[in-house]
């Protein structure tokens, strides 16, 4: 939801925190700001206003913030309107104190209500301005990181903070309950950031802060206590990803590198996950042993967004693979419908940033009833990953743009290659078989870079439709999941309302829609019920419907239908989702861009949604 970024060292705080801010920006961009400690001045100096990084960079020329301690943020707005005053950093009432903060603070209310009752002097509507207040209140004959212990103990809800304080400039604290934080160990120079993404340019060794847990960074260490006050002692990590791989490289947005990573992602997945030549699936990190998987009665999916749709897909491939009952839902609703989970079930959470608070307390709710948890992510010491029995990492690399497109097709992967690997050991499958699958999956990102070299045609029919009102997604089985993905991406890019359906659905209300002002893209590719998308498409066709049709080459019939269609490779059925979602976010993408929309940092959008 927001981002956050702190650094004490030798460097100018400054240009260390912009780039730190300028590579969180994916996670709130409404407003930033940021505070350093200046030497000279024995002061705290704050630079923040409503708009994008790129304001703020242009603000600091004219008045930089010296010093060798700050703290950053970047915004998605919660409490209070984007503005300068409710803006990060916030400072207590003599400004000796400076807090940036990521979260949601559920009683802010009452402990406003106290704290100006107390003669404290608030300044904005925000829920986080009551942590610098607190930790003011309790600054007393103690030192900063005390204070702030005492002040985090009266909060309810989630938060990730950064504190400097005037009288302890060499001091940089960090705490964090709900929301991610991770320490960036240098030499002479410690960081603080939301993400390692932050980080890329400065560290490669991390330590990830586990909830209830502090951190208090001077230039030349790291303290790492829980909240209570119990030392902590945790070994750093390597961070395996490229600064190169968080810049555009290039490309006009993050979203058309990412759609056009994905060969080189499922190739790295197959490469890492498969055994070549022994056709066997193996999963390094899994830690579930194989004996629990092979118990499991039961798969239930928790996922949002993106991620869900993927969990869709997930049902019909473990479904057919493992034979054994597979259910999915959004993780908002899994935790609160009071979900019947026994402990021979196997809850799979699927998640690119690992951090999606609904997915956690979903996973929580089931490790609670006794539930194996597993989860699908991309993101290395993420909440989820910790909290989780086991882990299989989709080695994305990190994905910038809002829209998730490369985390899809790379869940979708790991999704079919954890059903082999469970198939094998149920042994709904002989190896035999195994073996052939995986030979199909191996032919997929061949398929996948034919689709991208002849990307300008779906750019020819974005244009072509970018002006359309509404628009409907039909797809059927394992492509069904693919229309609401598409949909999705659409939607949240170009704003363009825009719905998936099942195709069988459509005579259910949906037709009702067709008209010649709305498009509707059908998702038909060579496969058992090639000839019921056809039917659909006759349906659409006859009510003057505007069609584009995603058909496998050679596919001469659909032309009598519709002029406009988006060849893909052919490709079996089972494994289409893995080229069908193409095409669809390219769709999307090149529509936005021709309706002059932000692709990577669309409105009212953050990339992890650490709230509830
Ligand atoms: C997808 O394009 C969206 N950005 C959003 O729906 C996302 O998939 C969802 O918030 C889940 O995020 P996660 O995979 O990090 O848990």
């Amino acid at each position: 939801m927001c981002g956050i970024i702190g650094y004490i060292g030798d460097r100018d705080a400054q240009p260390v925190l912009l780039d730190g801010l300028q590579r969180l920006e994916y996670r709130g961009y409404d407003s930033c700001g940021m505070a350093t400690y200046i030497e000279k001045k024995r002061a705290l100096s704050v630079r923040k206003l409503p708009g994008k990084i790129k304001d703020l960079e242009k603000l600091l020329k004219s008045k930089p913030l010296m010093g060798n301690c700050g703290i950053g943020h970047c915004r998605w707005a919660t409490h209070g309107v984007p503005n300068q005053a409710n803006a990060h950093p916030h400072l207590d009432c003599k400004g000796e104190i400076a807090l940036v903060h990521n979260g949601i603070i559920e009683n802010y209310s009452v402990l406003k209500k106290e704290l100006s009752g107390e003669g404290h002097k608030f300044l904005s509507q925000t829920d986080t301005e009551v942590i610098v207040h607190l930790i003011e209140k309790y600054y007393k004959h103690v030192p900063i990181e005390e204070a702030v212990r005492k002040a985090l103990h009266k909060l309810e809800g989630s938060f990730a903070i950064g504190v400097i304080s005037k009288k302890e400039p060499l001091k940089l604290v960090g705490a964090r309950l709900g929301s991610p934080l991770v320490i960036g160990k240098g030499k002479d120079e410690n960081f603080l950031a939301s993400d390692i993404s932050a980080l890329l340019d400065f560290a490669k060794d991390v330590i990830f802060l586990e909830d209830k847990e502090m951190a208090v960074l001077t230039a030349q260490g790291i303290k790492i206590s829980k909240l209570t006050g119990e030392p902590v002692t945790r070994e750093a990590v390597k961070i395996a990803w490229d600064v190169s791989q968080a810049q555009k490289q290039g490309w006009p947005h993050f979203m058309l590198k990412e759609i056009n990573e994905q060969p080189k992602v499922l190739d790295n997945i197959l490469s890492r996950r498969v055994q070549q030549g022994k056709n066997r699936v193996f999963f390094e990190e899994l830690a579930i042993p194989d004996k629990r998987l092979s118990s499991v009665d039961s798969i239930l999916i928790v996922a949002c967004g993106t991620a869900y749709h993927a969990g869709l897909c997930g049902k019909y491939i473990l479904e057919d693979l493992c034979g054994i009952p597979v259910s999915v839902d959004v993780s908002s609703e899994f935790r609160y419908r009071n979900p019947l989970v026994s402990k021979n079930n196997l809850v799979l959470s699927i998640s690119q940033s690992g951090e999606t608070a609904d997915t956690l307390a979903a996973v929580r709710e089931a490790k609670n009833k006794g539930a194996a948890t597993l989860t699908i992510c991309n993101c290395l010491g993420s909440s989820l990953v910790r909290e989780s029995d086991g882990v299989i990492y989709t080695h994305a690399g990190p994905e910038i743009g809002v829209a998730s497109t490369k985390a899809f097709t790379a869940q979708l992967s790991i999704l079919y290659l954890f059903a082999l690997y469970l198939a094998g050991l149920k042994k709904t499958l002989p190896q035999t078989k195994i073996a052939k699958l995986l030979d199909k999956i191996s032919a997929i990102p061949r398929l996948q870079t034919e689709i991208l070299k002849k990307q300008d045609l779906v750019k020819m029919s974005a244009r072509r439709h970018h002006h359309f009102g509404s628009f409907l997604f039909l797809g059927r089985n394992v492509n069904y999941p693919v229309a609401l993905e598409g949909a999705l991406k659409l939607k949240e890019i170009s704003y363009i309302p825009a719905e998936g359906y099942p195709a069988g659905e459509m005579k259910h209300g949906p037709i009702a829609l067709i008209d010649e002002y709305r498009a509707v893209v059908c998702i038909a590719p060579e496969s058992r019920i090639y000839e019921k998308m056809v039917s659909n498409i006759q349906e659409i066709r006859s009510r003057r419907g505007i069609i584009i049709a995603i058909a496998s080459d050679g596919d001469e019939k659909i032309k009598d239908l519709t002029r406009e269609v988006i060849y893909i490779p052919k490709t079996d059925e089972f494994f289409s989702p893995l080229v069908t979602a193409i095409p669809l976010q390219l769709l999307a993408y090149h529509v936005a861009v021709k309706r002059g929309c932000n692709v990577d940092q669309p409105r009212n959008l953050a990339k992890s949604v650490t709230v509830e």
